[in-house]
């Protein structure tokens, strides 16, 4: 197998965590005990990527559908996930200089969220390695429906906006688009995810279940990646 070029590693890296129930469902387990799973597996993924290098890393946790259409016992236990990987990981990305940032409209998280989610995206690092930004009650046109009237009641001219503009109102503020985006869980589709910065990335498909996608997958995605030509319009 041809090896990682730790020389052109994509510089952010976008993940739609699919199959937990599926994985779950496959050993005669609760839905609830894949997506601890895929939490588990998640932890694996951001401790990789800052080991070999990357800097920016997407993961889809909720979007504004899963939000409004799960069972309200299934949204809680990926709530109680969250909080103890940010209660149990806060120090350590500390130290480590993984920076946590949520996208997505946390607002209508109950307060117990909202003030673990706070305490860890106002954390000061050192020295930033690897932004990782977890998506959650996120959605991608209502992240471009947001974006539009915030320009509107800042008062923007038409004539002021762009692209570069309208990637500043963007939860993603400041930061590169994803070049590669990985979909476990065998479906083909996007499903809302970051439809504005994912113009130009490569699309990075597979079969396994994203409790069983780990750092050796995750480098053969990168290896793929490498192989590719991007022209980005050229
Ligand atoms: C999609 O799989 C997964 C989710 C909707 C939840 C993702 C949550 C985690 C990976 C764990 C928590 C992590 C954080 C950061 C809160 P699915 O449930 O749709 O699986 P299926 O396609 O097999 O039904």
């Amino acid at each position: 197998m041809t090896k990682i070029d730790y020389n052109n590693l994509p510089q952010h890296i976008a993940i739609i965590m699919d199959g937990n129930r599926r994985w779950a469902t496959s050993r005669n387990l609760p839905a609830g005990d894949g997506h601890k799973a895929g939490a588990q597996n998640l932890e694996k993924i951001v401790q990789h990527c800052k080991d070999i290098g990357i800097k920016y890393i997407t993961v889809y946790a909720l979007s504004t559908e899963n939000w409004k259409k799960r069972s309200a016992q299934e949204v809680k236990g990926i709530f109680d996930l969250l909080i103890k990987i940010v209660k149990e990981k806060r120090v350590e990305y500390q130290r480590s200089g993984i920076k946590f940032f949520v996208l997505g409209n946390f607002q209508a998280f109950p307060l117990k969220v909202r003030k673990a989610i706070k305490k860890i995206m106002d954390m000061v690092l050192d020295k930033e390695r690897l932004k990782f930004n977890v998506a959650l009650n996120y959605g991608g046109r209502d992240e471009i429906v947001t974006a539009i009237k915030n320009i509107i009641k800042d008062g923007v001219k038409p004539s002021q906006v762009n692209e570069k503009l309208i990637s500043k109102y963007l939860y993603t503020t400041g930061q590169p688009d994803p070049d590669l985006v990985i979909r476990p869980g065998g479906e083909f589709r996007l499903s809302n995810f970051l439809l504005w910065q994912l113009s130009y990335a490569e699309l990075y498909f597979t079969d396994i279940l994203w409790p069983d996608f780990g750092p050796k997958q995750l480098d053969k995605a990168i290896i793929w990646y490498q192989q590719r030509n991007r022209r980005m319009g050229k």
